[in-house]
């Protein structure tokens, strides 16, 4: 599903927000409908969802209060010491606790972009030993892809360009936003040089 919204910006953020690209609504139905596709596909066992920090909080808090399946839940810390808007290097804050050896894992995280990330934890997460290992990604953005990589889920294919809210952050910040916008570009980009 492409992301498409012509929504107001609420006042509170409009100095920081140009659009709003996904309504609280839009993403609440869109979620509820990711977890139908889940249900239907681990029908009958048990799923050890693993959800990457920080950005999944909220997306991960609406889906499994919508997944009608026993499940557990264990969380990989990456974090990218990147500046602005782009990804740098990635170094892992926290490791996996549960033993996935022989289970059922979905794998959670807010955003499939350049694909560095998930290319740097699956291979960690296959390691485990798992039966299975499904991708859900709250948003993608297939046009900046450089590794090879699809998610099984995903909510939203969103054009490129940066966005916050619903647990997407800019410099930890916007997380709280209860919808999906993009940002402002001069909040992240440099001013341009006086002529
Ligand atoms: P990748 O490693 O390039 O695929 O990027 C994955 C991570 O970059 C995501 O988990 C996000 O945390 C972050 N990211 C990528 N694009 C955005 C964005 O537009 N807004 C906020 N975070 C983003
Ligand atoms: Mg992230």
């Amino acid at each position: 599903m492409s992301a498409r919204s012509a929504a107001p910006i609420p006042p509170h953020w409009r100095r920081e927000v140009q659009t709003v690209l996904l309504t609280e609504a839009q993403i609440a139905r869109r979620v509820r409908a990711l977890a139908r596709e889940i249900e239907r596909d681990f029908r009958g066992r048990e799923l050890v969802i693993v959800a990457l920090l920080n950005g999944t909080v909220v997306f991960l808090a609406d889906l499994i209060r919508q997944l009608r399946l026993p499940l557990r839940l264990d969380f990989i810390g990456v974090s990218s010491y990147g500046s602005g808007t782009e990804s740098g290097k990635l170094t892992f804050t926290k490791k996996l606790c549960l033993d996935v050896r022989g289970r059922d894992v979905l794998l959670v995280d807010d955003m499939l972009d350049t694909g560095q990330t998930l290319s740097r934890v699956l291979p960690k997460l296959r390691a485990a030993k798992p039966r299975r290992i499904k991708v859900c990604v709250l948003l993608d953005k297939p046009a900046r892809r450089v590794r090879k990589l699809r998610a099984d889920y995903v909510g939203f294919a969103i054009p490129d360009g940066f966005v916050v809210g619903y647990g997407l952050d800019f410099a930890e910040r916007y997380r709280n936003l209860p919808f999906i916008g993009v940002l402002r570009p001069e909040l992240y980009r440099p001013a341009e040089p006086c002529p």
